[in-house]
């Protein structure tokens, strides 16, 4: 009886915590997003774009997600840090993915130790602050209402549909995550990692996250996305964000900001979309297009921006994520009782 009630409570401090923008609510967060803890392309700008749009706060996670074997995971001092030394490190896993509860207030230097991956850029460098000093920055409430939460599937990995899977829905993507979209901090890497390993379908949705007259966004060609130059623009380009665009043809996509020199220093974005499976999209002929290409043929089916339905500002109706999951005072208690359905909401709601 008396246990039974206990989960009551606990269950109703679970909704009303995750209903309230707590100020100390536990964050997992996972090294490079859906990239994992690997040699990142481009150098460790990935993993300081990723560290540069986060707070870590005392009590939160970081997951690093490797394949064993493959990396490992070590704490090191910030000498060592700097130097890829992987002599007496501060901590050691080997087992991927590995989960890492940041427990006080100080820098933490994270390296993998094989071969030149950490000079390769595989280190991740993180300040953590006390807890009750952060207000982590919460989501605002987007204009339109969100539409009524549905369930998230919680045992379902966050994984892309394989293809064989019925009808998908569509996913939404903030571009560049709490990034934005804004002239990325170590140039055009920060969006090309972003985009990296996502799986974009026909009817998935792009957020561009600007502000008003500050940036911009226009679907634009491979020539002007590789040259920056709009002057041959055919597309008028989204002012008011953050912007919402409806992915409506497979193949390439470009996007760009078209405000003086935000191109050339890395505000662009491109990426693959892949036909739906639904069968009503008419697909091109380049249609399964693998996220990790092996040999990349040279493309001959660049998609001309639409006149009308490639940039389609659509209004709200994806639920936005939920605020993260609640820990309140007791992240300990939440964690040794519901290990499973934490772990599991907070891998949707980071992925
Ligand atoms: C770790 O990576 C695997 C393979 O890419 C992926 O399926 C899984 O969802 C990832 N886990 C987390 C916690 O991101
Ligand atoms: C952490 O903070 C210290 C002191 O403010 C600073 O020198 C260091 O660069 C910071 N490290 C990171 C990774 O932001
Ligand atoms: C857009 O950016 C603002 C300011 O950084 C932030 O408050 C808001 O939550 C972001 N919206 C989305 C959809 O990410
Ligand atoms: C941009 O494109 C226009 C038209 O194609 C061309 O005349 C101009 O020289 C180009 N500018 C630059 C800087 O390449
Ligand atoms: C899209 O796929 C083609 C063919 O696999 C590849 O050549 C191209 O680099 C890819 N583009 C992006 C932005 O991933």
């Amino acid at each position: 009886m008396e246990g039974r009630l206990n989960v009551v409570v606990f269950m109703a401090l679970m909704f009303v915590g995750a209903m309230l923008n707590g100020s100390s609510a536990q964050t997992t967060h996972v090294a490079g997003d859906s990239i994992g803890w690997i040699v990142p392309p481009g150098g460790d700008i990935a993993y300081r774009t990723w560290a540069a749009t986060r707070t870590f706060v005392v009590g939160d996670i970081i997951v690093f997600n490797f394949t064993t074997g493959m990396h490992d995971v070590a704490e090191v001092t910030k000498e060592s840090y700097d130097s890829c030394n992987a002599n007496n490190p501060i901590t050691m896993s080997t087992t991927g993915p590995t989960t890492i509860t940041l427990t006080s207030a100080r820098e933490y230097n994270f390296i993998c130790t094989f071969g030149s991956h950490c000079i390769l850029g595989q280190k991740l460098s993180i300040n953590v602050s006390a807890a009750s000093v952060a207000p982590s920055p919460q989501p605002t409430t987007p204009p339109a209402p969100a539409a009524p939460e549905t369930t998230p599937s919680p045992a379902v990995p966050a994984t892309p549909p394989p293809a064989a899977s019925p009808a998908p829905t569509p996913m939404t993507y903030v571009v560049g995550d709490s990034l934005g979209w804004t002239v990325p901090p170590g140039g055009p890497i920060a969006y090309r990692t972003w985009a990296m390993g996502k799986t974009f379908m026909v009817g998935d949705i792009l957020v561009f996250n600007f502000s008003n007259r500050q940036h911009d966004v226009a679907e634009v060609t491979k020539a002007e996305f590789d040259s920056c130059n709009i002057s041959t623009t055919t597309t008028a380009p989204i002012t008011t964000g953050p912007a919402r665009i409806t992915l409506s043809s497979a193949g390439e996509n470009y996007y760009i900001c078209t405000i003086t020199q935000h191109c050339s220093w890395g505000q662009k974005l491109a990426i693959n979309v892949t036909a739906g499976t639904g069968g009503s999209a008419p697909a091109p002929s380049s249609t399964a297009t693998p996220p990790s290409g092996s040999a990349p043929p040279p493309s001959s089916t660049v998609t001309p921006p639409p006149s009308s339905g490639g940039l389609t500002p659509s209004t709200p109706s994806t639920p936005t994520p939920p605020p993260p999951p609640p820990s309140n005072s007791a992240p300990s208690f939440a964690v040794a009782a519901l290990p499973f359905t934490f772990f599991a909401v907070a891998v949707a709601l980071f992925n």
